[in-house]
């Protein structure tokens, strides 16, 4: 096993869209290390909210002032994408117990694919512990407000990405209703 000092934290995930509970982790994160990056996939789930280039502004204004924290965008194998950086380790955070099993095995098969592999979960703030992505989307789809669960430029953003623009409006991620 290769031995080095852990310098480069790095967050991936989907963020569609971004929520308080990623901001908390990304806080938590940057408290334990002086860089980190937030990596947006790219070769995520089908009909996604916003566009990758949308989730990377947002995260960056949600991330504005925080030093030696940047977001950026990857895709193919997470393990790939580490490569770029020196001696970096992966964050994840564990809500409940049902995300263990997800992490667990996600953590396993990158540990196949790169023995070097090193993962650290932390915890959001309890007040975070429901919160996901895609419950903000079906809250937000279904016409509920969503200024609790997101950051107030997300929760604007995320409701003019769904306003109804004529009768059969349909929104593509990154594009204006059709
Ligand atoms: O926010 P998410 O959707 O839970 O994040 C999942 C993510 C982006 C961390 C995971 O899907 C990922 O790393 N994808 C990259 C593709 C990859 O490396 N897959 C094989 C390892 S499981």
């Amino acid at each position: 096993m290769k031995r080095a000092v852990a310098r480069h934290l790095l967050y991936p995930g989907s963020f569609d869209p971004p929520t308080l509970g990623h901001l908390d982790l990304i806080r938590r994160g940057h408290a334990l290390f002086p860089s980190l990056t937030v990596a947006v996939l790219r070769n995520g789930g089908k009909n996604p909210l916003f566009s990758v280039e949308e989730r990377v502004g947002l995260l960056r204004g949600m991330t504005r002032g925080m030093r030696g924290v940047d977001v950026a965008s990857f895709d193919g194998l997470l393990v790939d994408y580490l490569k770029r950086f020196r001696a970096p380790v992966v964050l994840r955070g564990l809500r409940v117990v049902s995300d263990f099993e997800y992490e667990f095995q996600m953590a396993l098969m990158n540990r196949k694919l790169d023995p070097d592999f090193e993962v650290l979960y932390l915890m959001p703030d309890e007040r975070f512990s429901y919160l996901s992505s895609s419950l903000v989307r079906e809250v937000a789809r279904l016409g509920g407000s969503v200024s609790r669960f997101v950051p107030a430029e997300v929760a604007r953003r995320v409701h003019e990405a769904l306003r109804p623009r004529g009768a059969g409006a349909k929104r593509v991620a990154g594009k204006a209703p059709v």
